[in-house]
Order: C-alpha cells, then structure tokens, then sequence
C-alpha cells in the first residue's frame, strides 16, 4: 500500500507477471490451415528472445505435418507486432555483451529465415501495429494481407537507430525507391491502403472482413499442387537475386528437381485439359486425387 497527498491509502500497481515463454505464441491447425498467432498482447506482440524461440518450435513442429497445408502468421490483439522488444531484446541483450547481442540476433533471424523457404505457403494476417522488426517475417511470408486500419512503421529512426535486422531491404524490395526512403527517413506510419498501394502487403480490407478475406485465399491455395508451390515460391524469390540468363537457366533446373520428385501433377494436370478436357487451367486449379468427392 502507498499513500497519496491526501493521505489517503492506495493500492500500488504492481508490474504483471512476465508471460511464460511457451504462451508467447499460440497456434491452432483448422481444415489444413495453421493460425499461428504472437501471442504477447501486453506489450503490442513485441519480438523478445522468448517469443523468438518460441517461434521456431512452433513453425519447426508445423512446417512437415502432413494436416497442414498453409500457415498464416498473425497477432493477438490490437497489434500485428511491434517491432523487437526494446527492453529484452535490445537493452537486457546488451547488457551481456557482444555473445548476448549476436545470440538474441541469430534466434530472430533464423526464424525469419525458416519462414521465407518454408515448406508450405505463407501468408501475414496484419490485424494492426507492424513496425521496425516486424518486417522480417512480414516479407518472409509468401503473401502478405492486411485491415485498413494497420499502421506500418520503420520506427528505427525516431528512436535513434537505423532499420536493421533486414529491415531496410525489405523496404528496398517491397517499394520503390523514393517510398523507401522515405519511408525509412522519416519515420511516418502508413495505414493499410497506403501500405498496399506501396507494395508492403498484397491487400488491404476492412479489419472485420481481414479473417474471411485471408481463409478464402488459403482455400484457394489449398487446391494447388503443393509440389508446385514450394517450387513456385522458392522460384520468385530466388530469381529475384539474378541475372534474366541465370534466371532462365535456375527454373529449368528447379522444374526438372520438382519433376524427379513428384511429376503426378503435371501429367495429370495436362490430361485433365488435353483429354478429359474438365478444367481450364487459366481459369483455376486441375482436380487433384486428394481432392476427389
Ligand atoms: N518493445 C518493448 N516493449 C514494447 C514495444 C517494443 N517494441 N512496443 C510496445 N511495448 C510495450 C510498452 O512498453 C508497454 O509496456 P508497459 O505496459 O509495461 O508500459 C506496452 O507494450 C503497451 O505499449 P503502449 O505504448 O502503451 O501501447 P500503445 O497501443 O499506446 O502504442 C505502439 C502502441 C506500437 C505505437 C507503441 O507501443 C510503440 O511505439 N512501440 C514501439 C514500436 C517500435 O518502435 N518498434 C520498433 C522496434 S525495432
């Protein structure tokens, strides 16, 4: 108890207990979809080294389950994640040293890491606040879709520090130059349609509307060959990084990888249009076995 100036007894605020580290994230696997979700509302789902940790036990036990086809990573509450933990990933990494600071940075980026050549597709369900350190698993998702009344921020330079932790190339391979910068300088915040307008998420929808929108292009997903889209997906970002030549040369090869691993889709997707003639492969997915009434 503490007294106020009226002499007058009051109880003192004492801080919450600090959240246990396995309940820093949460998760649930529905029809195939896995909802992971930064599960530290108290404190806007900030990346601290237990959520990081945490994060890759997660993805890891998801990444192979033969139930779960996609992965959408979201936030709980009003947050989506802002940023690393100033606190404990910053100030309390520091105060171990270098080997504190390193080690703090490699458990985050491995994580973001895993996400951006994950098995199965991604997708970043930004309910709100994405700021600085969020940016790493925001580009490592495949896709990326968001409620109109998120806010984007590189935060780095109003505290001091420049966009680290890829943050700053994310920027430079989501938006164009200018915005980029801009972005990064001065430390301004983008809602939703500015942020899809500069190329940070696919979409942006009204936040009742996020779920419906996000679970609609995980169904979609779903029905495609799941061979294809890890081959996909790895392809956009690899060609990303080359040359037109090299570029040409890498899809030959990593279709032909594909093939010697699973060419069932492909001949059966040709047949189904060639032959059966049931399906418009410009107009959706052929009829996989596994989908069959
Ligand atoms: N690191 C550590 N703690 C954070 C945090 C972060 N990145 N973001 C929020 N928190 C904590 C706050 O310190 C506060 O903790 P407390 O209740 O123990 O005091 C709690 O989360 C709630 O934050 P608050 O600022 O009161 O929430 P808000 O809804 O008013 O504002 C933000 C939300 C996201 C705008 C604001 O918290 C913020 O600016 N956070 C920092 C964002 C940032 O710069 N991130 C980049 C890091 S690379």
């Amino acid at each position: 108890m503490t007294s106020n100036l009226t002499g007058k007894t009051a109880a003192r605020k004492s801080p919450p207990a600090k959240r246990a580290a396995k309940d820093t994230v949460a998760f649930e696997v529905k029809d195939r979809i896995a909802w992971v979700k930064y599960n530290r509302p108290e404190k806007r789902n900030a990346q601290s080294p237990d959520l990081n940790r945490r994060m890759t036990e997660v993805i890891s036990e998801l990444e192979f389950r033969d139930d779960v086809g996609v992965l959408v990573l979201t936030g709980e509450g009003d947050a989506f994640c802002a940023g690393m933990d100033l606190q404990e990933y910053f100030r309390d990494s520091a105060a171990k040293g270098l080997g504190g600071v390193r080690k703090a940075q490699r458990e985050a980026y491995a994580w973001w890491s895993q996400l951006r050549w994950y098995q199965k597709p991604t997708i970043a369900m930004v309910n709100g606040w994405c700021f600085g350190g969020a940016y790493g698993p925001l580009f490592a998702c495949d896709l990326a879709f968001c409620a109109d009344d998120a806010q984007f921020g590189l935060s780095e330079i109003n505290w001091g520090i420049l966009p680290g932790g890829g943050a700053s190339k994310v920027a430079v391979n989501l938006m164009n130059h200018r915005n980029a910068m801009y972005h990064a300088m001065m430390g301004e915040t983008l809602n939703g349609p500015q942020a899809a307008a500069q190329g940070l998420v696919n979409e942006s929808v009204p936040a009742d509307k996020l779920k419906a929108r996000v679970d609609a292009v995980c169904r979609e997903l779903l029905k495609k060959n799941p061979v294809a889209l890890k081959a996909t997906k790895d392809a956009i970002r690899r060609v990303s990084e080359m040359t037109y030549d090299s570029a040409e040369d890498y899809l030959i090869r990593a279709q032909e990888a594909a093939d010697s691993f699973d060419k069932s889709g492909r001949i059966e997707g040709m047949k189904q249009f060639l032959d059966d003639k049931t399906y418009k492969p410009g107009l959706g997915a052929y009829k996989r076995p596994v989908d069959a009434d």
